[in-house]
């Protein structure tokens, strides 16, 4: 049995596949570490749930809720906007039908991006009208300098992007690059036009 490299290609790293790196892991950590503070100050004493929307929130989730000092619950919601690409489709579907319980809870919902708003949008809908939560937030790891068909902005964010296609640190293309520790742009070769 051979533990060597078993596909080739692309000089063998991931990160090689990235043209530009917009965010490494110490600026993402440093900045998550600020929003972990003023979520701390901004929530003391309440009862607070995290909803994270899976599967891009995940990384991003496992970074602040450590920096939140302080008694909280997790939860998620699981949703689909982009359908392979990378523009967004126009729809998101909710993969499943049970809502996060948090019935008189402060929710804060958390993603990895806001771009159209629509999917931020959907969510906070349809927590605010069917889980009566006692307070609704959102926090956002980054947001697109662009015009929302969903016109939102998070409570918190990250960092403010221009108008263009990132991966890593939970967000993928096609289901991939998720597991990348900095955010940036995938070199175009990476990316296929036919559809
Ligand atoms: P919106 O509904 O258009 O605001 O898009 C939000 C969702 O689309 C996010 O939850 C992401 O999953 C995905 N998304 C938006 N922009 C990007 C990107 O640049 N890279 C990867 N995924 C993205
Ligand atoms: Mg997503």
């Amino acid at each position: 049995m051979s533990f060597g490299r078993v596909t080739g290609g692309d000089n063998g790293t991931l990160d090689g596949r990235l043209e530009r790196i917009l965010f490494d892991q110490a600026a993402i950590r440093e900045r998550i570490a600020g929003m972990g503070a003023r979520i701390t100050e901004d929530y003391g004493g309440g009862d607070l749930t995290i909803v994270a929307v899976l599967q891009g929130g995940v990384l991003f989730l496992a970074d602040l809720i450590r920096e939140i000092r302080l008694p909280l619950r997790m939860d998620s919601i699981s949703v689909a906007s982009y359908h392979g690409g990378t523009a967004s489709s126009g729809t998101v579907t909710f993969h499943q039908s049970r809502l996060p319980d948090v019935e008189g809870r402060d929710v804060l919902v958390l993603d990895d991006i806001l771009d159209s708003g629509r999917t931020l949008g959907a969510i906070l809908e349809r927590l605010r009208a069917e889980c009566r939560p006692r307070s609704l937030r959102s926090a956002v790891l980054l947001s697109k300098r662009v015009e929302r068909a969903v016109p939102i902005e998070a409570d918190y964010l990250g960092f403010e992007i221009g108008d263009e296609f990132v991966v890593g640190y939970g967000l993928d293309y096609r289901g991939e690059y998720r597991n990348l520790p900095m955010i940036g742009v995938l070199k175009r070769e990476w990316i296929d036009d036919r559809g």
